[in-house]
């Protein structure tokens, strides 16, 4: 399944910003959301052309329970309603929409969604998109531990391009063994406004890199 998409690159995204795109507006943080929502429309029709195979969004944290109910009442229906918008475009555009993290905890209709979706476009060759919900990398590891074996064979693939939007500077539980060695791209942009032309600007970021992994180079020697 992976080597499908082992062509091009792996994107990350920590998508911040969101709430104060919205409060800098006086608009509710659940606008922000929205905005943002359309900012991962931008993306996800951007990335094929900038030879970026998958792409893994991290929608929703493990850790973002702990928000008020009103916010995740309102990104779960947020994302139920991508789903049911973006279905069709998604199975004529060739992408393959996987979800990563617990499932348990979505309200039932998402779940369902979620496995509608997976089904409907599982033949897309052309970009995978998973999107991280109700996600915790330290949570990943440890399942993938008690699993026994190599660890890299219950996990996704490794990441190659990093992305954090809004000028926060860390990995909030995200992908802590994918991102092994990722190049980092951190913008201050906040995500409702990131564009195609923002994520063109951090591949070409990425290209300029020398990437070593822990080795010399004629550069270093
Ligand atoms: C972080 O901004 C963003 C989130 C916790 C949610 C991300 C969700 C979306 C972009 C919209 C729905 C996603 C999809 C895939 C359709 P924040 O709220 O922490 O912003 P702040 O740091 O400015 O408060």
């Amino acid at each position: 399944m992976r080597s499908t998409f082992s062509s091009g690159i792996h994107v990350a995204i920590i998508m911040d910003g969101n709430g104060r795109w919205a409060a800098s507006r006086g608009l509710p943080r659940l606008s922000g959301h929205r905005a943002g929502a359309e900012a991962v429309r931008r993306t996800v029709e951007s990335a094929p052309a900038l030879g970026i195979s998958v792409l893994t969004l991290y929608a929703f944290s493990s850790d973002n329970w702990r928000r008020p109910r009103n916010e995740t009442a309102g990104l779960m229906k947020l994302l139920a309603r991508y789903l049911l918008q973006e279905a069709d475009r998604c199975v004529a555009n060739g992408v393959r929409l996987e979800a990563i993290g617990r499932r348990d905890r979505l309200p039932a209709a998402l779940i369902e969604l979620l496995e509608e979706t997976e089904r409907r476009t599982a033949g897309g060759d052309k970009l995978l998109l998973r999107l991280a919900i109700d996600y915790s990398s330290r949570q990943a590891i440890q399942d993938a531990a008690a699993k026994g074996g190599d660890l890299s064979q219950h996990l996704g693939p490794d990441v190659d391009l990093l992305i954090r939007t809004s000028g926060e500077q860390r990995l909030s539980d995200f992908l802590l063994w994918e991102c092994a060695y990722a190049e980092m791209v951190f913008t201050r942009r906040m995500w409702p406004d990131f564009s195609g032309e923002d994520l063109a600007a951090a591949v070409e970021e990425f290209q300029r890199r020398e990437r070593r992994f822990g080795a010399v180079t004629a550069r270093t020697a």
